[in-house]
């Protein structure tokens, strides 16, 4: 899949990023700079339970902070960010601080629309229904991996219809991410690693996107580079700092690329097993990533030993013909050694189940990026079974 040099292309990442130990508890300065007053930090369940991260960053808003929504739940959903927006406009909040993974920060982005808006979050979802600059947002990571914190999506569960919400506007980027490798310090190894792996799936698939762009290379190899050195490291020992920052830094890079680029087959398998089986997404992609590959093989060699280089492998020696299998090999073995499951089954998916997800697959919007088009549920079916 050669490029067109003469293709125009758009590269849009307005996040203003701001990295290093400890820097989370300097936010106050980014509200200020916003020119903000009340703030309020929306942030996971699970983290202001079994952590003091969310308390640390209240502590350091002082009295720029009004309050604390703590209700999100992992895949959030509408009637979270309703409670979080009511919650918000009861305190006139006018600015989010997000503190969590993915979940938390897409919780933001809704809430964001809401208190600016009004009416039903439902009125905005689809692609670039806004007309305005929403709700100033500061997003703080706690996970290395969704890169949300840098990207205009957000994905929000509409649990009454059974279906997710894609919001793609323009006008949810976050203001700020602060990545600050402290942040990401007590998330347990399995987690780290497949985190990281849906970082290294948006470096790949924005790579393999038909709408791949020159600028979004430059960022994803980096991407990748980091990840095969940081993320063993960082899975190992969670107290290697250079590696927990290393790795925010991956998440963040492999975020901007599908931002600009798109997606591709793995998310749109990944994303179909994990609405029918709740297999994380991270782990998801993880073991789908070897097969989608081979799948995409045949027009994608030239983009593949690209990314062998990027992984530490001699490409030199490999053809293009064989760039897809010996990237697939390189990948399977890299989360073997972190310690990932290799199969489906092994994340809980029943083989009966693997039908209803093809169906699923082929009407997700992030397989419409795929380079090769699929449009047969029986050639998902192909995949998924490799998978699993
Ligand atoms: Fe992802």
């Amino acid at each position: 899949m050669p490029y067109d040099a003469s293709l125009n292309f758009i590269f849009w990442s307005p996040t203003k990023i701001v990295f290093g130990e400890n820097t989370a508890l300097d936010v106050a300065i980014e509200v200020e700079n916003l020119k903000c007053k009340k703030v309020l930090i929306v942030t996971d369940k699970d983290l202001a339970k079994s952590t003091n991260i969310p308390e640390k960053i209240k502590k350091a808003l002082g009295n720029l902070c009004v309050g604390m929504f703590s209700d999100v739940e992992p895949d959030s959903g509408l009637h979270i960010v309703n409670q979080g927006a009511k919650f918000g406009k009861e305190l006139a909040a006018d600015c989010l601080v997000s503190v969590g993974g993915g979940s938390a920060i897409d919780t933001a982005k809704g809430i964001a629309i809401l208190l600016r808006e009004g009416g039903k979050l439902q009125d905005y979802a689809g692609f670039q229904v806004l007309t305005r600059p929403q709700t100033p947002h500061i997003a703080i990571p706690t996970t290395a991996g969704t890169g949300s914190e840098v990207t205009h999506v957000a994905v929000i569960k509409d649990h009454e219809e059974g279906r997710k919400l894609f919001f793609g506007d323009y006008n949810i980027f976050p203001n700020v991410a602060i990545l600050d490798p402290k942040m990401t310090e007590g998330l347990p190894p399995k987690l780290t690693a497949a985190t990281g792996m849906d970082a290294m799936c948006h470096a790949i698939e924005a790579m393999h996107s038909l709408q791949r762009e020159p600028m979004v290379d430059g960022v994803a190899l980096h991407a990748i580079r980091l990840i095969r050195e940081f993320l063993p490291r960082a899975a190992e020992n969670g107290k290697d700092m250079m590696a927990r920052g290393q790795m925010l830094i991956a998440a963040n890079l492999a975020g901007i690329a599908p931002a600009n680029a798109g997606w591709g087959v793995v998310h749109g398998l990944a994303h179909a097993v994990g609405a029918k089986f709740k297999v994380h997404h991270g782990l998801a992609n993880s073991i789908l990533l070897p097969p989608c590959l081979r799948y995409n093989a045949d027009v994608c060699g030239d983009v593949y030993l690209e990314i062998l280089s990027a992984m530490g492998v001699n490409a030199a020696k490999v053809s293009q013909e064989e760039a897809g299998n010996v990237l697939a090999d390189t990948i399977a073995d890299f989360t073997k050694r972190l310690g990932l499951p290799q199969k489906l089954r092994e994340a809980g998916v029943p083989q009966e189940g693997l039908k209803e997800c093809s169906e699923i697959a082929l009407s997700d919007g992030a397989i419409v990026y795929n380079p090769k088009l699929i449009s047969d549920p029986a050639e998902v079916l192909k995949v998924y079974e490799q998978a699993w």
